[in-house]
């Protein structure tokens, strides 16, 4: 099946295949081709170039662009989009007055949705997920990173994991997956922290690779969460199963996990709202790219990760949605892109550049997705007629799109 896109009014994030990640000023460049064509060939972009030199109009389907952008489908490295139930009932008494931390003291939070979830079967679990996972292709997501969390024992934790390899096997959307075992203290060791990270350790990693049902490992690297001394257990042991970190650090206090996480190479860090300038002195030079989660700050009103000032020291800058039952239900990159652009001060240019390639780094695919590159994957946006590309985080909360393409097909 091939399918020719033709008439684009604008056809952005054209990249050479060795451009991988974007860092500092560079991110303000977005290059792009007006009156372009692009060719796909089965899951493949095969060719693209100037409506002038297109010299063949044979394939089985043409899309006529006219009016219309093309841009490389969200790349949402930081998700947690596998879960059961929902939160409403906290996202009500956090109007009413409670904090996020009070309601996680008070046994709600984290732990609230590990009880749920544990009393989910896995068909359930899968049903309840899928429908998300529906909803954000039609919204232009194209790949997503999904982290398991919260099941907190052995049993449901492979619950989530399973389910993850499910959605990869069944949806077209490309799916990578994180052990995130330390999510939070589960009740049963409210008091043994000890036996819970050697319960990660010593039962659920093994059985995890066993499987091979993750990529990367995680932890919440925070105050009341775990600490530096249990970042360093837990990254240490995934990297026997060679398992990369990606971490949440930083999302209340900042207190040295960056330059933990940096020092054991993970590929992200995750979060950042609390940032000093330790934390960018250990980024520089380093192969980890920061991952700022704008709709996480917007849904708990906590401070926006200070991603101007990233990348005004060189350094890349990846968006995602974080989306998650708890401190983010949403998992709308066009709304993650528009309140960068809002809130963070990033330039139309910087944000998008950060939800495709930058997004692709941060979840290990940038050889294959994130940019209009001859040889990715054929994973597109085709907008509504806009008049320019700064509209889309401009006229923000309106769906500016027309048609997804995800691995060459038509979603
Ligand atoms: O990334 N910060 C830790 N984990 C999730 C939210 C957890 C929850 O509230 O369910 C996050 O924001
Ligand atoms: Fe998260």
């Amino acid at each position: 099946m091939s399918i020719l896109i033709t008439n684009i009014k604008e056809l952005l994030q054209i990249r050479d295949a060795s451009v991988l990640k974007i860092s500092g000023k560079e991110m303000n460049t977005l290059p792009s081709l007006k009156n372009a064509y692009v060719l796909i060939d089965h899951d493949t972009i095969i060719d693209f170039g100037s409506m002038e030199d297109l010299k063949t109009t044979d394939a089985d389907q043409t899309i006529d662009a006219t009016g219309k952008l093309v841009l490389p489908s969200w790349c949402d490295s930081h998700t947690h989009i596998v879960y059961a139930g929902d939160r409403s009932q906290e996202f009500v008494d956090r109007i009413n007055g409670l904090s996020y931390e009070e309601i996680a003291t008070r046994g709600g939070g984290i732990l609230n949705s590990a009880k749920t979830l544990q009393n989910t079967s896995e068909e359930e679990l899968f049903k309840q997920s899928t429908a998300r996972v529906k909803n954000v292709m039609k919204l232009g997501t194209g790949a997503i990173e999904i982290k398991s969390g919260y099941g907190l024992t052995p049993e449901a934790e492979l619950k989530m994991l399973r389910v993850i390899k499910r959605i990869r096997q069944e949806f077209p959307v490309k799916i990578r997956a994180t052990f995130l075992g330390a999510h939070a203290l589960p009740l049963l060791y409210k008091n043994n922290k000890q036996g819970y990270l050697d319960l990660i350790i010593n039962t659920m990693l093994p059985q995890i690779a066993k499987e091979n049902l993750a990529n990367y490992i995680d932890i919440f690297c925070e105050k009341g969460y775990f600490d530096l001394d249990d970042v360093e257990q837990i990254l240490t042991a995934g990297k026997q199963y060679n398992l990369i970190p990606k971490i949440h650090v930083n999302q209340f206090n900042a207190f040295g996990g960056v330059a933990l996480a940096v020092k054991h190479e993970a590929l992200s860090v995750d979060h950042l709202e609390q940032l000093n300038i330790e934390d960018i002195k250990a980024l520089k030079g380093s192969n980890t790219i920061p991952v700022a989660l704008p709709s996480c700050s917007y849904f708990l009103s906590i401070p926006y990760t200070p991603g101007r000032q990233l990348i005004d020291a060189g350094l890349p800058l990846a968006l995602a949605t974080d989306y998650n039952p708890g401190s983010t239900p949403s998992g709308n990159m066009n709304f993650v892109v528009s309140t960068a652009c809002i809130k963070m001060k990033l330039t139309p240019e910087e944000a998008i550049n950060a939800a495709t390639l930058n997004g692709a780094y941060a979840m290990g695919i940038a050889t294959e997705y994130g940019s209009v590159t001859k040889g990715k994957k054929a994973n597109l946006i085709i907008t509504k007629e806009v008049p320019n590309y700064n509209y889309l985080p401009y006229a923000f909360g309106d769906n500016h799109i027309n048609t997804v393409i995800i691995n060459g097909e038509i979603i």
